[in-house]
């Protein structure tokens, strides 16, 4: 019987003891399951969104300090915080008991929309300044590179944490104290410190050292987790348990942990082995204990820098280059390099650089004592089973450098920031005395083999050459020939940037030896960052007197987003008798179910039932708007991700387990992924759609010019930050059920879930607090989430809860659709397009969902924002075996769009004509006709672009451009400019109404309902601005507390950017209702309060509950004809984006960007500034870095943020100036206000033609002129093997070894 101690640590001051924790629990299971601390949020379980971002701290007992860093809870395991503090956001600040400045300074900077992501981003900066009181912007913004934001565009968060800074109490440097300094602080200055902080860290761990200096062990049903706290003790414990790993921040192998693939039962936590975590300098290098993490490890050779001299630092100043660039703050926090070093992967940055630097790894035993292995090639081949079973990896001795030699390390990822790379390098040469030939060399690659590579061949082949250009040229070579082979199929980009690093070596060497930095030519460290800056500039109107309206107040549940109290659904407490549901999806992309066998994952203890189709009471197949689709797959599966079935457990984690052991054989059949594959295989869902406006067979024979081409668009995956999330509460009375979801659609919702039950559907009530981000990816896709915890309630009878982790969520759901356009376009030398003849393909997946809308509205769109009156276009749906492609922010406009964008810019090409001069000639009018024969009501579309062209001295700019080009080789810029319009309205008349409720009480507090669902869009905050504005009440007298379908019956969904037109006018409506029954009451008593007439109504028995309902307009719009009104107006906006390229790499940056918006006459600023902003991040992850790759059987490659990745600050653009327009407003909305969710998505398109032109520049200096077909998005790898060179000619000749894992990007 192993010896059992208790885990102790505290959480927000208070102590928790956990007898025999389970060493797979990680601290957010614990924080949220057992704690019921739900502020911190639960949305990749990858370590790679920072939602669960928390603080911990430490004492360290040696030294006599406190640490706190910042960790993501869903990596740490509980166990590792034995003897530590915990706090979270609910330690931080709360709405009762006060907020934090940090708190404070989000809210009042809008620094959120949905709010998912605020609590992690309220800790990382709450850390950053419990260390640093004065940290920089730049300070700043690194550190929230690990949190990720789907909403925002991070700029707001910037701004709120750049206020927070000059009023945050932590300048008093109240933490960094010890307990008895830091208690008397705190009673100086009581006022200052809201008694909500946890400022002290808790003494009990300061004052009893054995929390950190004895050995402890805990025990778990299927592990132990032993912590020793001495090197012998640690070797004692390796010598009796061989096999047991050594865990250090357990960034690698937890995993393996949390998922119980673990196959020794002990595991040996080293972190808190003193001899571990010392850094020193030795005659030979500088010895780094395996334990240091990566942050210590920068700090230490920061400050060692300061100390030596060059070039005895070389290895650590490039090592410091290395780690900067490794994870994020929250990583670098925990991982350690030892456990870096024992990690097994292709690609580890400091890993792959330690074998260029000749470093050596020092493993000690208790049996064979001390042993010293170079990191070579035999390091290489065997990785960390060079380590004999009783070893620990004790320090990594890293060589100092000699005058003569030189040393880099560089990687190119998918996004700067917070990506693994796709190639990383370590890269030393030794020159010889007479600094001219070489004398030794190491090229280490990560990224291009299955395993790090050293290039032995390469390297040998160099030695007593002279280092010069011809030299390159011959590594070049043979640095392909050595590292080609069949693991990636991107080989050429891949050896195009090992090859590319090389030269930049060469050129940073060739500085080194003049003395000289040119880094402005080239760098090693990527193109320049800068801090973001911005402007926002809209009016006020001072005509709205007592109105709230038209005002920038801040969101209405900024406290609650701010303090993690706003509830989500899985924030809702546990039911007593609640069950979870864990989906069983199918594995085969098209394949005849033969059989499925749940009997394994039934005897789980904890497994209460698997539910399938023949569970489902009344129709498994969706009646409505998915006419093809099934809740449950019953005996085909037509994509990978297909939910075939559910296990219901007692909890999440037995559940999960439970739903792997299901059996399922399959018989392959037939798959189709692409859009070209469709045309080839006419795999078409229904005929084409068609528009044919104008006469276009006239002006084939009339137009002096025609060119032709194709363009696509990618997928695009939503990433809102809380999964897919539903609870369903069974009544058993009247078979009542009530659905807490995340959806943007209740009435659908209700609908077809009331077909699964075969219920009415008042006996269905589904509820929305609020969405954690939607962006379309909630409407349809939020049914079958609901309909597994619907069908598991009803047959258990007990409440079940649906929450699907961030890889089931990305398996299951369908995204943006990818779309493809063959054009034809005619034009006159002058530059006027007269015509296009266009066929427009999207990528439904397997059913069609809204597929046939998402094509329509496209195709409203075929004009852009130009005036092309003859259009012929065919546009068809592709049936592919694909997740069910969906609503995405836009809805069919972005794809249509950007092709007609595309499209001009081809023109121009051809007429050698500038981009602008085309646009302009061609731009839309007053009066003008669109393609869905909308006239141009006004002429505001021009108005953006003159504006946006002045105000970002586009004209100016493009001419430094031109010079900036000139001067650099390998760095260029591009310029663009591009305008929008978006027709706000649905086409079906009946989807344009709202419906609302305002209940008034007798303290004359007021609850408002009304249809609209609030994801982030601020919908609740402006209604309630409308309300106040129409009841002529404080704001703080309204709260709206969710939307349900017993309230505010038949809603139209949530999108289409008119939830806030339709809903204003419904809450007018019922608020108008109210106001005119109070009026005599006012009349009588004028001098009296609203309180008094409310009560004086209530006594002469006037009702103060009333309905309102609004409709839009009075003619919807027919498809088939392509006639009516689907646009009650225009929402326009216009873009000039300026970019920078690294030719070498094919990384950029964004460097500025300015937009003009015309949203009428906002009705509220701040949320419209919000989401311009937050749209045009998402438009920009759309043209450059959001793609998903397939294998050949069709199965995602991403599962998650890890691999999938969307912008994070880092690559925001560096100044970002919005402006309204102003002296805007439509008569169709009742305040005048337009819609904005998805129009400011489609200027982001300027990000792509800006790097076209960039990329058109780096190939005019080999004497390319041609419209080179950039596709979309414009990745590194795209980027890069477009700026056409030596390099890629190189590559270009040799023959690629076949790829043995072919992928297909979709
Ligand atoms: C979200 C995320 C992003 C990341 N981004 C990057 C990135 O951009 N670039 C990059 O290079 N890496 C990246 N990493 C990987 C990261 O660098 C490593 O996971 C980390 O360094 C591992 O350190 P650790 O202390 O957590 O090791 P652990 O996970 O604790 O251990 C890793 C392995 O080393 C063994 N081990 C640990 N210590 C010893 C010892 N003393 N003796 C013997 N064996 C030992 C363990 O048994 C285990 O097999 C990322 C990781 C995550 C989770
Ligand atoms: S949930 Fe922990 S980092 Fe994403
Ligand atoms: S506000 Fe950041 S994810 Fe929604």
């Amino acid at each position: 019987m192993e010896p059992r101690d208790t885990l102790i640590f505290f959480v927000n001051g208070r102590k928790v003891k956990v007898e025999s924790p389970s060493p797979e629990t990680t601290l957010l299971q614990y924080l949220r399951k057992s704690l019921y601390l739900t502020g911190t949020k639960s949305a990749c379980g990858q370590g790679a969104c920072g939602a669960c971002t928390i603080m911990i701290s430490s004492y360290d007992v040696t030294n006599k300090a406190i640490t706190h860093v910042s960790a993501n809870a869903c990596l740490v395991p509980l166990c590792y915080l034995h003897g530590r503090a915990v706090t979270t956001v609910e330690g931080v600040g709360s709405s009762r008991t006060g907020m934090h400045a940090i708190q404070k300074g989000i809210m009042e900077s809008q620094g959120f929309q949905c709010g998912f992501c605020t609590p992690g981003m309220v800790m990382t900066m709450y850390t950053l300044l419990r260390n640093n009181p004065n940290a920089t912007q730049e300070e700043m913004e690194r550190v929230l590179e690990g949190n990720l934001c789907r909403c925002t565009g991070y700029r707001p968060i910037v701004d709120a944490f750049n206020e927070a800074i000059k009023n945050c109490p932590c300048v008093l440097d109240l933490c960094q104290q010890t307990t008895e300094t830091s208690r008397s602080n705190v009673e100086s200055t009581n006022q200052k410190v809201p008694p909500s902080q946890d400022v002290i860290f808790p003494p009990e761990l300061q004052l009893t050292e054995s929390y950190h200096t004895k050995n402890v062990v805990f025990s778990g049903d299927r592990y132990s987790w032993y912590r020793p706290t001495s090197l012998s003790e640690i070797l004692r414990l390796k010598e009796e348990h061989p096999d047991a790993p050594v865990v250090m921040g357990c960034n690698s192998i937890g995993n393996l942990l949390r998922k119980g693939k673990l196959t020794s039962h002990v595991i040996i936590c080293g972190t808190n082995v003193r001899e571990l975590v010392v850094v020193e300098t030795t005659t030979s290098g500088i010895r780094v204990g395996a334990g240091v993490t990566m942050a210590s490890l920068e700090r230490s050779f920061k400050e060692l820098l300061g100390k030596s001299k060059d070039p005895l630092n070389r290895s650590m100043k490039a090592a410091l280059d290395v780690l900067q660039w490794i994870g994020v703050d929250q990583i670098r926090n925990t991982a350690t390099i030892g456990g870096h070093v024992m990690s097994h992967a292709p690609n580890l940055d400091l890993q792959v650089f330690l074998l260029a630097a000749r470093a050596e790894l020092n493993f000690l035993s208790q049996g064979k004592g001390v042993r010293q292995c170079k990191m070579d090639g035999d390091f290489i081949n065997n990785g960390y089973r060079l380590v004999d079973g009783n070893e620990i990896l004790v320090a990594i001795t890293i060589p100092y450098t000699s005058e003569n030699e030189f040393i880099v390390g560089m990687k190119q990822s998918h996004r700067r920031g917070f990506d693994y790379g796709i190639v990383t390098c370590g890269l030393f040469v030794e020159l010889d005395t007479s600094r001219e030939d070489v004398r030794g060399m190491r090229l280490a690659f990560g990224g291009v083999d299955k395993k790090p590579v050293l290039a032995l061949s390469t390297a040998a082949s160099s030695i007593g050459k002279t280092w010069s250009e011809e030299l390159v040229t011959a590594v070049c070579g043979n640095l392909i020939m050595e590292l080609n082979n069949s693991h990636h199929d991107n080989s050429n980009f891949r050896l195009t940037l090992a090859c590319s690093f090389f030269f930049k070596f060469f050129l940073f060497v060739q500085d080194q030896l003049k003395n000289v930095n040119s880094s402005s030519q080239y760098s090693v460290t990527g193109l320049p960052l800068t801090t973001v800056s911005g402007t926002q500039v809209y009016d006020v109107p001072s005509d709205g007197g007592n109105r709230i309206v038209w005002k920038p107040v801040p969101n209405v549940s900024s406290e609650y987003l701010a303090s993690g109290e706003a509830q989500f659904v899985d924030d809702i407490p546990t039911f007593q008798s609640e069950l979870c549901a864990v989906p069983v999806i199918s594995k085969q992309a098209h394949a005849r179910i033969t059989s499925v066998d749940p009997t394994h994952a039934l005897e789980l203890p904890g497994v209460v039932d698997y539910i399938n189709y023949s569970d489902v009471p009344g129709n498994n197949r969706f009646k409505e708007a998915l006419s093809d689709g099934t809740l449950f797959a019953e005996d085909e599966v037509f994509c990978c991700g297909q939910v075939i079935g559910a296990v219901l457990a007692e909890n999440q984690t037995v559940a999960e387990k439970a739903a792997k052991l299901v059996i399922i054989t399959y018989e392959k059949m037939d798959t189709t992924f692409t859009i070209e594959e469709a045309i080839e295989k006419n795999e078409m869902f229904d005929g084409a759609h068609e528009i044919d406006v104008g006469d276009l067979e006239s002006i084939r024979g009339t137009a002096s010019q025609c060119v032709e081409g194709t363009c696509s668009t990618g997928v695009q995956e939503h990433m809102y930050l809380e999964t897919q999330s539903a609870l369903a509460v069974p009544k058993l009375e009247q078979h009542e059920l009530e659905v807490f979801t995340s959806t943007q659609i209740l009435t659908i919702t209700q609908q077809i879930l009331s077909q699964f039950l075969r219920i009415p559907r008042n006996r269905l009530t589904v509820k929305v607090k609020r969405v954690g981000g939607g962006f379309g990816g909630k409407q349809m896709d939020a049914v079958p989430v609901a309909g597994i915890a619907a069908v598991g309630a009803w047959k258990t009878k007990r409440p079940v809860r649906c929450i699907w982790d961030r890889e089931t969520d990305m398996k299951i759901t369908g995204k943006r659709h990818p779309s493809k356009t063959v054009y034809m376009v005619y034009f006159n030398d002058d530059g006027k397009i007269l015509g296009l003849d266009l066929k427009f393909y999207i990528n439904a997946g397997y059913t069609r969902d809204c597929s046939s809308c998402v094509l329509k509205v496209g195709m409203w769109y075929l004009n852009g924002c130009y005036n092309i009156q003859n259009i012929k276009c065919q546009g068809y749906k592709c049936k592919t075996n694909l997740p069910s492609n969906t609503a995405f922010r836009g809805f069919g406009a972005p794809q249509v769009m950007f092709a007609v964008e595309s499209i001009l810019q081809h023109v121009a090409t051809q007429l050698k004509m500038s981009h602008e001069q085309v646009r302009q000639i061609n731009i839309v009018r007053q009066g003008d006709v669109t393609a869905s024969r909308q006239i141009v009501p006004d002429d505001n579309m021009f108005r953006c672009w003159t504006e946006c062209r002045t105000d970002s001295q586009y004209d100016q700019r493009r001419h430094e451009i031109v010079t900036f080009n000139s001067t650099n080789r390998w760095r260029k810029r591009g310029i663009a400019i591009i305008p929008i319009m978006f027709g706000i309205g649905y086409a079906p008349l009946v989807a344009n109404q709202a419906g609302a409720l305002v209940l008034v009480y007798l303290d004359g507090s007021v609850l408002l309902t009304h249809g609209g669902v609030e994801m982030g869009q601020g919908i609740h905050t402006k209604m309630i601005q409308v309300a106040s504005t129409e009841l002529d009440i404080p704001l703080e007298k309204i709260i709206i507390s969710e939307v349900s379908t017993a309230t505010v019956p038949n809603t139209t969904e949530s999108g289409g950017s008119q939830v806030a037109d339709l809903n204003a006018g419904a809450v007018r409506n019922a608020c108008i209702k109210i106001r005119d029954r109070l009026e005599p009451f006012r009349k009588v008593k004028p001098e009296g309060t609203w309180e008094d007439w409310v009560n004086a109504a209530y006594n002469e028995r006037v009702s103060l509950a009333a309905t309102g309902i609004f409709k839009s307009r009075e003619e919807g719009f027919d498809f088939d004809t392509n006639t009516g009104v689907h646009a009650n107006y225009y929402t326009y906006g216009t873009a000039c984006t300026e970019v920078e390229i690294d030719c070498l790499t094919g990384e950029h940056q964004v460097r500025r960007v300015d937009i003009v918006m015309d949203v009428g006459k906002s009705l509220n600023p701040a949320i419209d500034v919000g989401q311009i902003e937050g749209g045009f991040v998402m438009g920009y992850g759309l043209m450059t870095m959001e793609e998903i790759q397939l294998t050949a059987d069709g199965r995602m490659k991403a599962s998650g943020p890890l691999e999938y990745k969307i912008p994070c600050v880092r690559n925001i653009p560096r100044e970002f100036n919005i402006k309204l327009l102003q002296n805007s407003g439509t008569v169709k909305t009742v305040y005048s206000s337009k819609g904005v969710g998805e129009p400011p998505l489609l200027l982001a398109s300027s990000v792509f033609f800006a790097l076209k032109e960039a990329v058109l520049a780096a190939r005019a200096d080999v004497g390319l002129t041609d419209d080179y077909p950039l596709k979309c998005p414009a990745t590194t790898e795209r980027i890069r093997m477009a700026c056409q060179d030596k390099i890629i000619d190189r590559c270009q000749q040799v023959e690629m070894k076949a790829s043995s894992n072919p992928l297909v990007t979709i």
